[in-house]
């Protein structure tokens, strides 16, 4: 299957790196090239660029940095969102939005995507879950929640009382690429790539066999008990896919 002309937000970010890897038709300018913060600037460069296809994985990431830097953090992932859900729609473009677990409290786990959401733990998230909202006012769109960490696991120790299906970013977005290389197959608008449900501290034992349980009462921060999401309706759509 042919992947469609992709206008790429955040192809120097986690995930945007391992997608650029696989897409050969794209363009995906850094922020210093395009702020898209900026409605003008975006509508230029999108009517230039004439893209098939938006995947806007662009965020303001830093969840402890929001809390200080909200002006920051809504500009990018709020009013960003907007401007290119406005331009998709002026010029008729499908979008597909790259969200996050974070959407939800993250108490009992195993989240569907008809769940309703929130509500949220911090800056961070709420602007990621009023993001879901404006990327639904696109016309056409699919809002993909996801979770990932680096490719090495970075800390000596990882709490074993949080449970999550996040996975590493080279395993989550070779998943995104065969959901964005069959979108028009997708009959949903929301969908939830992840893998197994487990606790942060086996996810962490995977790439460093030597890392420490560690447990969330040592943060400083509220963290979530169970943050998983239900991924039986992408395990369907992939088995279809990969057949
Ligand atoms: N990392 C996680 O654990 C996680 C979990 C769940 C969901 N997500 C979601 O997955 C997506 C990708 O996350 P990530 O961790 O790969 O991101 P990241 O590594 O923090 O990279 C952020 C990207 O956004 C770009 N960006 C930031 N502000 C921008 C602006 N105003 N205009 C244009 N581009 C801007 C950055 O470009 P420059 O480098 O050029 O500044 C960078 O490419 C985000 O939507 C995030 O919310 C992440």
């Amino acid at each position: 299957m042919k992947m469609p002309k992709v206008f790429l937000t955040g192809g120097s970010g986690r995930l945007g790196t391992e997608l650029r890897k696989e897409l050969d038709n794209f363009s995906a300018p850094s922020s210093a090239e395009l702020n898209i913060s900026n409605y003008d600037d975006v509508l230029v460069y999108i009517k230039k660029h004439q893209p098939e296809l938006i995947i806007h994985t662009a965020a303001y990431t830093n969840v402890s940095g929001a809390e200080t830097d909200r002006t920051q953090c809504w500009q990018t992932n709020v009013l960003g969102t907007e401007n290119l859900v406005k331009v998709a729609n002026l010029l008729k473009i499908k979008l597909i939005h790259i969200s996050t677990d974070y959407v939800f409290w993250g108490d009992k786990g195993m989240y569907k995507e008809e769940d309703i959401p929130g509500p949220t733990r911090n800056y961070y998230a709420l602007t990621k879950l009023i993001a879901e909202s404006v990327a639904s006012l696109a016309t056409e769109h699919l809002i993909i929640r996801t979770s990932f960490r680096p490719r090495e696991w970075p800390y000596p120790t990882a709490f074993e009382d949080i449970y999550t299906s996040q996975d590493y970013v080279d395993i989550i977005a070779p998943d995104i690429l065969l959901a964005i290389k069959h979108h028009e197959q997708i009959p949903f608008s929301m969908l939830h790539i992840a893998t197994e449900r487990k606790s942060v501290y086996e996810l962490a034992k995977r790439r460093k066999p030597d890392v420490q349980k560690g447990s969330k009462q040592t943060a400083n921060v509220s963290l979530p008990d169970d943050i998983s999401l239900d991924i039986s309706r992408w395990q369907s759509l992939k088995k279809g896919f990969c057949e």
